[in-house]
């Protein structure tokens, strides 16, 4: 469907050519003086030096022809030559009936829908999730979502960090822990044990004690170093015990993240690039691209006009080692060989945004992938706590996801328990609902780049711009429309008030902000309109006497207006990954 300002440009356009005027001085704008017009054309002033007219009388030619039209209330020639518009109420009920009945809202589909790669979540295999993946798991399900919405085909890949050092420190502690186990019997050649040797919270526990061993023994240290390289080189006991720890570790993060309401298509990692990792430095090699640099392989990715300095992108160190750009390298010529995607995009903390400019050059110059695959990578900021530092625990350690799920869920809970709107034996849902919102909210509402605090309160409170508060306004309609019976048929009726007027002027440009937000890759862009929206509907809905109105066709009017409103809220949530409760 065409955007609402683009029909009336297109009118406006026309007139202004009838005048004499080039069309292009037609373009017309959501106004931003909403007290005086709802839409504005600026085009006169412009055309007045072209045209050494004034610009007064260039707008009062237009407004003339625009008399006569359907689609306007009012068209004015204001001084010193703007034109203000209001739109016909039949006009854009019939605007809104057409959104309403269109698939996905009439929202314009991609023309030419494309594959593309998220990756996101970025979990290390046998480290506790930390809020930290938090950010890139919450921004990367929405874009997800969002470029779906738009048609294109998307994978999310998880993009485990399952092949470093931290799978030797498991393996090297564990050998000192159980040496008597099959894994580390060279000799051994039957079947490894099906059970694995141990539990989620052993393994958590294990990692963290065998980090820190390593950096006070240099002995232990050396043997986490040597167990990794063995499982890199395939050695069977240990590729045996990795496969444990992945199948352990895996489900734990399935349950996690699906906590989230947050799911992956493709669930590989760092290891599963390891057979392109030959691959890749060949091509490298061969596009005449490497240098040797103090014994290591390395690309430089300096260009002339940069203006600060960029390190080469290191491929193999000088004692073998291969590292975190190596396997992101080999990552792309996997993708482009699995999925052959139009765009690749990766979501992850700022300070890994020298990482992906170097890989990115990195991977352009060894021609690892057509010129014409985008590669995009989104450096978001960090959640801070209220003191404007890294968010902690209370003891001052990392807070693990699930404990800061469990926090504002009981945050939540104890609120709506007090309200005692919400039945007994719905309460833990609704808690988990909200505080959901409240926390996918509280962090997609701010641009992703910058830096946000994480507040507790303000993020779960009811009212202001939160995610409960756009629940609040959701659980509000459902409320009317049980109360009101089936209003899946009932066609949207001309504003017969400024409120309604409002709120069908803010639901018809749903799509221009959700287009905004596409391009932009930017969710709150569509926090921003929701809040907007929701602020709308409720002025409506404090306005208006929908269930007590006496007249029939007009109760059914206001009905079909929230039912609209409620639907395009819960398309937005859906997309920002949240739900609403029955009642809260
Ligand atoms: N595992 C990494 C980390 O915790 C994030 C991985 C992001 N994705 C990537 N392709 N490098 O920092």
């Amino acid at each position: 469907m065409e955007k609402l300002v683009d029909l009336i440009s297109e009118e406006v356009s026309k007139a202004f050519e009838n005048a004499g005027f080039d069309a292009g001085f037609g373009k017309v704008t959501v106004s931003n003086r909403p007290d005086l017009c709802e839409f504005q054309c600026n085009g006169s002033l412009a055309a007045a030096k072209q045209y050494h007219k004034a610009p007064i009388q260039i707008a009062q030619e237009v407004a003339a022809l625009l008399q006569g039209s359907s689609s306007f209330e009012s068209v004015d020639a204001c001084p010193p030559g703007f034109l203000n518009f209001k739109l016909s109420p039949d006009y854009l009920a019939a605007y809104l009936e057409n959104m309403r009945t269109a698939e996905k809202f009439g929202v314009t589909q991609e023309a030419q829908p494309q594959t593309i790669v998220i990756d996101y979540g970025g979990p290390n295999v046998a480290k506790p999730l930390h809020v930290g993946h938090l950010r890139s798991a919450i921004i990367g399900e929405t874009l997800k979502r969002l470029f779906r919405f738009f048609g294109n085909t998307v994978i999310g890949d998880i993009h485990m960090g399952d092949w470093g050092l931290q799978m030797g420190l498991i393996i090297a502690e564990l050998c000192e822990r159980q040496p008597e186990l099959p894994y580390f019997d060279d000799s051994f050649t039957g079947d490894y044990p099906a059970q694995a040797p141990f539990t989620i919270s052993e393994l958590e526990e294990i990692y963290p004690t065998a980090s820190a061993k390593s950096k006070e023994d240099e002995v232990f240290a050396a043997k986490a170093h040597e167990a990794t390289h063995q499982l890199q080189i395939g050695k069977r006991g240990y590729k045996a015990l990795w496969d444990k720890i992945m199948e352990v570790s895996v489900a734990d993060l399935k349950k996690n993240y699906a906590s989230l309401n947050v799911s992956f298509e493709s669930w590989l990692g760092e290891s599963d690039a390891e057979p392109y990792i030959a691959p890749m430095i060949e091509k490298m090699k061969q596009a005449g691209v490497t240098e040797l640099s103090e014994g290591a392989l390395v690309v430089p990715v300096q260009e002339a006009g940069d203006t600060k300095e960029l390190p080469p992108c290191i491929l193999v160190k000088s004692d073998g080692a291969t590292l975190y750009a190596t396997t992101d390298l080999a990552t792309i010529m996997q993708r482009m060989q699995d999925n052959s995607p139009d765009r690749i995009f990766y979501v992850t903390d700022k300070r890994q945004n020298l990482h992906f400019e170097q890989v990115f050059r990195a991977a352009r110059k060894g021609a690892l992938l057509p010129e014409a695959v985008r590669l995009d990578h989104l450096g978001f900021g960090t959640m801070n706590g209220k003191d404007g530092k890294p968010f902690k625990t209370r003891a001052g350690g990392v807070m693990r996801l699930e404990a800061l799920i469990a926090e504002i869920t009981e945050f939540v809970r104890a609120k709506i328990a007090d309200n005692g709107t919400v039945a007994q034996d719905k309460i833990d849902e609704t808690a988990r609902l909200i505080a959901m919102a409240a926390l996918k909210y509280g962090d997609l509402s701010n641009l992703a780049t910058k830096d946000y605090i994480f507040d507790i309160d303000r993020f779960s409170a009811f009212e202001g711009n939160t995610g409960p508060y756009i629940l609040y306004t959701i659980v509000r309609i459902k409320s009317i429309l049980s109360r009101y019976g089936d209003a899946s048929a009932l066609p949207i009726l001309p504003p017969d008030s400024p409120e309604a007027k409002s709120l069908m002027l803010t639901l018809s440009r749903f799509a221009d902000n959700l287009q905004l937000a596409y391009r932009d890759a930017a969710p709150n862009v569509i926090c921003a309109y929701i809040y907007e929206l929701a602020g709308c509907a409720n002025k409506f809905y404090h306005e208006t006497k929908i269930l007590t109105e006496p007249d029939e066709k007009k109760q059914a009017g206001y009905v079909a207006l929230i039912a609209l409103a409620k639907a395009v809220l819960e398309t937005s949530i859906d997309i920002l990954g949240f739900e609403a409760p029955e009642k809260m």
